[in-house]
């Protein structure tokens, strides 16, 4: 079986670059926010709302390690903060391939202007709800995505030279 995680900030590209990875390899793609929006029948911010960031943190974990117990191979992207909470960084590493996409501060918060409403944490950070800033969450986040076991910046997030690395 072949897991292929991907992981990074918020607005780094993960399911972009995730859907050109799994077609040029021929396998399955899958959104972790996605997959858990379908599984729970509401959306993140109302998962966020109704449940809290504790709850949701739980099930995400559970959603991701449901993925390995289905005997198939996949590229998943998964949110922002799935690596962060849980040891799911770890066992990410333990159950397949993990990927960083290393996408630099300021494209990132580029991408991420008028998305507030998709996403709980960039919300509450924008709100101040939050003791940190955006860029103080990157920061320490970016801290627990270099354990991945493949960092791909700007310069290295070319799909054929990734496929070309899982094959040889
Ligand atoms: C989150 C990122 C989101 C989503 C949720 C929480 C985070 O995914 O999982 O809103 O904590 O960074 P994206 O990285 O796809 O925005």
């Amino acid at each position: 079986m072949r897991a292929i995680y991907l992981v990074g900030f918020m607005g780094s590209g993960k399911s972009t670059f995730g859907k050109k990875l799994a077609d040029g390899l021929g396998i399955a793609f899958y959104d972790l926010d996605q997959v858990i929006e379908s599984k729970a029948g509401i959306t993140i911010p109302q998962l966020f709302q109704e449940w809290g960031e504790i709850r949701f943190r739980e099930y995400e974990a559970e959603v991701l390690r449901s993925f390995v117990k289905e005997d198939k191979d996949f590229v998943l992207a998964c949110g922002g903060g799935t690596p962060c909470f849980h040891d799911s960084m770890d066992w990410m590493n333990a159950h397949g391939y993990t990927f960083f996409i290393d996408t630099p501060f300021a494209e990132t918060e580029e991408r991420l202007k008028g998305t507030e409403a998709n996403r709980p944490v960039l919300k509450a950070l924008r709100q101040g709800k939050n003791d940190d800033s955006l860029h103080q969450l990157y920061i320490k986040r970016r801290e627990i995505y270099l354990q991945a076991a493949s960092i791909l910046g700007p310069e290295s997030l070319n799909v054929n030279e990734v496929i070309h690395m899982l094959n040889s």
